[in-house]
């Protein structure tokens, strides 16, 4: 148990710290995945991938990875890629502030420190988008130093070990975990410790109920001695609440070209491309009123168009706690000149549409015109 009178946040120092690192590296040397980032951990191929891995499950990063690194090799290859591009590569993986930030960090990096990946922990957190967690897993598994890292897999993990069951969302809750964390690493093979907390937090004290028989450092945890670690970790009384939106997507379509819209700053797409999209919300349950989304549509583009009533597709989507429907209708005969601003709106050939990077839901409306 965790002994709070006398600050202490964990019970294993020692021999006893020597003997669970070795066992977790033990078996991270025998039972790792091969991961393209583990081959070669250079600091840029390892800050690339832990930004991809944030929020991003491992088998979907893999792919995007691998075809990133062919297309920005290197630090200066990626600063000197237009935003766009960064965001076309990464247009899937979600959470597009991950993408603006690594250019943008990629930039600092040429104006400040030559186009080399900076050694310093200060530095390196001093970039966009890398926080303690980001800096730790980069510095010790890129360059063998000695940092913590706490991050989702690792919560649980050092929850368990430790039966911590405070509410570990809380800052006091987090401020020790990080403490234990710190006593981790070590200087022998910190990056693989690190990598291995991570790797036995994601598949074997994995959410829900661990693989403890696979465990090999079940004879340290103290919620698997109680006999309860699937009750933790306790993570408050948050229950994430889902909503329901229901929208419409109008291809506008005109000479072969259709209408684009670069989502503005503060939107959740902001910086990609969609087609024209507008709440439906008030009238969900009813029929959608064409002449109210003409209406909008007018309002938003300067462009009339016969919408055509049957919705070419209607697509379900989920992003954070959003669960979104929308029908996508075709709008014809369209007159009037598009409107530039305040938004950006373009007529776009379906030629350009495979060069821009979309909304994953704009993307799939435009695979499903142009099978592109
Ligand atoms: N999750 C985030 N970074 C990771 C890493 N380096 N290894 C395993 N899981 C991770």
């Amino acid at each position: 148990m965790i002994d709070r009178q006398q600050g202490d946040t964990g019970v294993i120092r020692g021999p006893v710290l020597e003997r669970f690192r070795r066992l977790i590296l033990e078996w991270f040397d025998s039972s790792h995945r091969e991961l393209p980032w583990r081959s070669d951990p250079t600091l840029y191929r390892v800050w690339i991938s832990e930004i991809m891995l944030q929020q991003t499950q491992v088998a979907t990063v893999v792919d995007y990875f691998e075809r990133f690194m062919r297309k920005f090799p290197d630090v200066r290859r990626l600063a000197a890629a237009d935003e766009s591009e960064v965001l076309r590569a990464w247009e899937g993986l979600g959470y597009y502030r991950r993408a603006k930030q690594l250019h943008a960090a990629a930039r600092q990096i040429v104006t400040e420190h030559g186009g080399r990946f900076p050694q310093s922990f200060d530095e390196v957190r001093a970039l966009p988008g890398i926080g303690r967690y980001t800096a730790g897993a980069i510095l010790s598994i890129g360059a063998a130093q000695s940092h913590p890292i706490l991050e989702g897999n690792t919560i649980r993990l050092f929850a368990r070990l430790l039966n911590f069951r405070d509410d570990v969302t809380t800052s006091a809750s987090l401020r020790r975990l990080w403490e234990f964390a710190e006593t981790l690493p070590g200087n022998e093979r910190p990056g693989d410790v690190n990598q291995a907390l991570m790797e036995l937090g994601s598949l074997i004290c994995q959410p829900g109920p661990p693989r403890c028989l696979l465990c090999p450092v079940s004879e340290f945890c103290k919620a698997y001695q109680q006999g309860n670690p699937e009750s933790l970790p306790n993570k408050g009384h948050r229950t994430t609440r889902y909503e329901t939106l229901h929208q419409a997507a109008i291809v506008v379509a005109r000479r072969g070209r259709v209408v684009l819209r670069r989502c503005p700053p503060g939107e959740h797409w902001a910086g990609l491309w969609d087609f024209p999209r507008f709440s439906i919300g008030e009238m969900a349950g009813e029929p959608t009123s064409l002449t109210a989304l003409q209406r909008e549509l007018r309002l938003a583009t300067g462009l009339d168009a016969r919408l055509v009533p049957a919705p070419l597709a209607t697509i379900r989507h989920s992003v954070t706690r959003f669960r979104i429907r929308l029908d996508c209708f075709l709008g014809e005969s369209v007159t009037g000149r598009l409107r530039r601003k305040p938004d950006w709106l373009e007529w776009v050939s379906p030629d350009e549409l495979e060069d821009r990077p979309m909304s994953v839901t704009g993307r799939k409306i435009a695979r499903a015109l142009f099978s592109e």
